[in-house]
């Protein structure tokens, strides 16, 4: 049998691993900041129940798929995509999958650091006791201040990117793999605590209603599109982020008595998407209740976390504490986030010959100076909108509406359709046949046509 061949970047000590880091990069501002706010703009639950089922039928076997190609590759996107294009005797064209996750990769670190940076300032506010108080108008404004403020916020948004680009300069494996394993687990109890406290609000019923009373005549074309958007950002999907981290994922663990047990790519992918799900239904059933209690309506729109958590940690006690945590740990979210972001394209430049540090320079600089464009989009370019918004509505809108999708796509037709058969079979190591066959089905027929459907009616419903 031929040999594979080893990952130039390093591997994952674990199958465990490869768990963790791959929840850390889903895990983050898609599910506490981002979920919330757009249900809350999609009128609560039929958009709720939509995005379950995206992330079942078009998330979970995309995720797959990525997984296999990137384990199969073993090397950032661009690469494994020419190797597997040469592998498949198909155009090396196959390889812009990688081109086009590289420009999705900065698009979205853009506007990610600059969301990640109000987390990074309201730490900093709680841990100072500015909430203890504070009533849901007050809560309102403070975060309006903030936008007003470019200096305020190209200064943490700086520090963000420094923060990332720190910890991709020295490798995922030297500091990420340990944090991970710690932060992860405490965002959960923090998590509980906050969904507990919001249980003792009178919003709360009302809370729940929304996220999970379905009434479908809310939902409309736009819903559609931005659940299925949502599904691919909150897994990290369509750019390589995944495939990068599939890279390093371990073919074979060490099993019972000494015998070596295949790792199936589609159980730990199933975990992941679970673990992600749970986070995002989590921070929704924490923030809706306390909205309705304050009395504010639920299209908050992208300051939603950033007015309902201050209200929370203001009046609940130990408040002052639970909440500089809270914030702590979305700040740490967000950073497994987005150096996930900047992983393949990173890896990239390394494989180009380039040294890792002055790579994520490179890339943390790049993305920094398109990430201004969201900083002003809230204060001096406020007004100057174009297409679906300002500048920073287009970033978002661009890269998870559309170019996530369509890299999804690219993947999915790659691996149903391009690749070996055979070699795909054997590279998802699953257990159950008829399983397999489903998975085919929907990365083949059912994801292309779902997303191609989507795309083109997002662009002639946005552009004509
Ligand atoms: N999945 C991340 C989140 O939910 C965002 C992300 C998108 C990260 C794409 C990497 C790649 O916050
Ligand atoms: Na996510």
């Amino acid at each position: 049998m031929k040999q594979e061949s080893k990952p130039v970047h390093g591997m994952w000590a674990s199958r465990w691993v490869f768990i963790l880091a791959a929840t850390g990069s889903a895990v983050g501002l898609g599910n506490i900041w981002r979920f919330p706010y757009i249900t809350g703009e999609n009128g609560g639950g039929a958009f709720v129940l939509l995005y379950l089922l995206c992330i079942a039928v078009v998330g979970v076997p995309i995720m797959a798929a990525e997984v296999m190609l990137g384990r199969k590759g073993g090397m950032s996107p661009i690469n494994t995509m020419r190797k597997l294009a040469a592998e498949s005797k198909v155009t090396q064209r196959w390889s812009w999958i990688g081109y086009m996750g590289v420009l999705s990769a900065f698009l979205i670190l853009s506007f990610y650091s600059v969301v990640a940076s109000w987390a990074l300032y309201y730490t900093w506010e709680a841990v100072q006791g500015a909430f203890q108080g504070i009533t849901a108008a007050q809560s309102g404004a403070r975060f309006d201040d903030m936008l007003a403020s470019p200096w305020l916020m190209m200064g943490y948004h700086t520090l963000f990117m420094l923060l990332t680009m720190v910890v991709v300069g020295r490798g995922v494996k030297g500091g990420l793999e340990k944090a991970v394993q710690i932060l992860m687990p405490l965002l959960f109890v923090l998590l509980l605590v906050l969904v507990g406290y919001a249980a003792t609000t009178p919003g709360f019923m009302q809370g729940i209603e929304f996220l999970f009373a379905f009434d479908f005549s809310k939902l409309n074309g736009q819903a559609v599109i931005t659940a299925v958007g949502q599904a691919f950002f909150t897994l990290s999907l369509g750019m390589g982020a995944i495939m990068a981290y599939g890279a390093y994922m371990p073919r074979q663990v060490p099993g019972k008595a000494g015998k070596k047990k295949p790792v199936s790519i589609m159980s730990t992918v199933i975990i992941i998407a679970l673990l992600d799900t749970l986070v995002a239904l989590g921070s929704g059933v924490a923030m809706f209740p306390l909205l309705f209690s304050g009395g504010l309506e639920a299209g908050q729109g992208p300051g939603m976390m950033f007015v309902t958590l201050p209200l929370a940690f203001g009046q609940m006690p130990g408040g002052l504490l639970f909440g500089s945590l809270f914030f702590v740990l979305v700040v740490c979210a967000a950073w497994s986030s987005s150096i996930s972001l900047a992983e393949p394209v990173v890896a990239w430049l390394v494989e180009k010959g380039v040294n890792r540090a002055m790579s994520s320079v490179i890339v943390g600089l790049g993305a920094w100076v398109l990430g201004l464009g969201s900083v002003l989009s809230f204060n001096i370019w406020k007004d100057k909108t174009f297409l679906v918004g300002t500048f920073f509505d287009n970033m978002e809108f661009l890269s998870t509406t559309i170019m996530l999708p369509l890299g999804g796509l690219l993947i999915a037709v790659f691996a149903g359709w391009v690749m070996k058969e055979t070699h795909a079979r054997k590279e998802l190591a699953m257990k159950s046949f008829p399983l397999y066959l489903v998975w085919r089905a929907l990365v083949r027929i059912f994801s292309p046509v779902a997303v191609i459907v989507l795309v083109v009616y997002s662009v002639w419903s946005t552009f004509a």
